[in-house]
């Protein structure tokens, strides 16, 4: 009798509780193609919309994401964003995704994503000798992404020294070192 009150109880808790952190605010229509254009835009939300009756299928198509990236740079590893910037028709939906390729022995650095949580998927695991690839789900739009270290070492102006050595609790000949690798 008791396990069918706790049940209960953990059904209303997991009802009340949201896991997500970030998320875009709820759309107010069905769909809103992103133009740049706001002369031949009808509303505003989130990016300027095309008039629905203009819509096209090709507006919601995205191709390319079968091919990998050049992951010949010094992390060994690259992403292929769809997100609302190159595919118009995710306006307002609240969805993104991306495909990362990663060389061997490549990585995906630490980073966040400030306007979304991610969800992914790594197709074959990465050991090192071979490649591998993953694709990512996004609860946004477009979710942004700071990379740690660029954010850390790289912001332009320069966070001054002083205060990462402190931070990091290094010495300043490392910070100012890990400073001009950007
Ligand atoms: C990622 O891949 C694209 C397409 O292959 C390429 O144009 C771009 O330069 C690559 N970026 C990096 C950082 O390697």
């Amino acid at each position: 009798m008791k396990s069918k009150y706790l049940i209960v109880i953990m059904a209303l808790l997991a009802l009340a509780c949201s896991l997500a952190s970030a998320y875009d605010p709820s759309p107010l229509q069905d769909f809103c193609v992103a133009v740049k254009d706001p002369a031949s835009a009808l509303f505003v939300n989130g990016k300027f919309c095309k008039d629905p009756k203009l819509a096209s299928a090709n507006d919601f198509f995205f191709s390319g994401l079968n091919i990998p990236s050049d992951t010949s740079n010094l992390l060994g590893s690259n992403s292929t964003a769809v997100n609302v910037d190159n595919l118009a028709g995710l306006n307002t939906l609240g969805v993104s995704l991306s495909r990362v390729d990663y060389a061997p022995y490549g990585l995906n650095p630490p980073h966040t994503h400030p306007r979304g949580s991610e969800g992914l998927i790594h197709f074959q695991l990465n050991v090192g000798k071979t490649k591998a690839v993953a694709l990512a789900g996004f609860n946004s739009q477009n979710a942004g992404v700071i990379t740690i270290a660029n954010a850390v070492f790289g912001s332009d102006p320069k966070i001054n020294p002083d205060v990462l050595t402190k931070a990091f609790q290094v010495d300043k000949k490392l910070v100012e070192y890990l400073q001009k690798q950007f």
